[in-house]
């Protein structure tokens, strides 16, 4: 059983996605331990309640320093023992001791083609507002494993969403979780827990 520990910080819709899909039995082998909010009115801690799963809140104003936060993310991640950390929709830069300690056992979920549109300051409805700006004509999303960069580390899935002429930043951002984002999250988590994922060169190859 793959143990997951979900990181999120807002409506918590990616968390959904892996709950359903549980439920449904189409996500087999795994099982959500712990959601774990940095923002205390994530609606995601809502979602975690109505499915009776435990869920944390740990907020960076309750500690001295960004190192007593780290330390405190660590310790709170460790007693839950996680096989895998998930972060779904989270806002927060994950301490590097804490992607030291889950090497290659966190993985996050953007909503655009990586390289495209990640890094500082990509994130949430930002991404596609920057997407719609450029013009672009695809855009999409992408699961891809959390190194010590921001959206820098292997990528796992990709999927290409097509933007529509009109389209808000906000309609974009449905169609790109919609089409992408709830069906990816859950496929690579099935994909880990099933062992088919291998990387070399920082580069992951899936095994058929
Ligand atoms: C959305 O912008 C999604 O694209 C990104 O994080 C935001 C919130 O996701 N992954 P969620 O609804 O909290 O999962």
């Amino acid at each position: 059983m793959l143990k997951l520990a979900v990181l999120v910080s807002g409506g918590g819709t990616n968390l959904q996605a892996l709950i359903d899909q549980i439920e449904q039995n189409k996500l087999t082998g795994v099982k959500i331990e712990v959601v774990i909010s940095n923002r205390e009115g994530a609606y995601a801690l809502t979602r975690a309640k109505q499915h009776g799963i435990s869920s944390e809140v740990i907020l960076k104003k309750d500690y001295a320093d960004k190192e007593a936060y780290a330390e405190a993310l660590l310790k709170l991640l460790d007693s839950y023992r996680p096989d895998l950390v998930v972060l779904a929709g989270c806002l927060l830069i994950i301490p590097e001791q804490v992607v030291r300690s889950y090497q290659n056992r966190i993985i996050n979920i953007h909503p655009a083609l990586i390289p495209a549109f990640c890094g500082d300051g990509y994130y949430g409805l930002k991404v596609h507002e920057a997407v719609l700006e450029r013009g672009v004509k695809v855009t999409g999303a992408t699961v891809h494993f959390v190194d010590e960069g921001t959206d820098t580390g292997p990528i796992i899935l990709q999927k290409a969403v097509y933007v529509q002429p009109g389209d808000t930043p906000e309609v974009l951002q449905q169609r790109v979780m919609e089409e992408a984002e709830w069906e990816l999250l859950p496929k690579a988590v099935q994909l880990i827990a099933d062992h088919k994922i291998l990387i070399e060169n920082n580069i992951v190859t899936i095994k058929e």
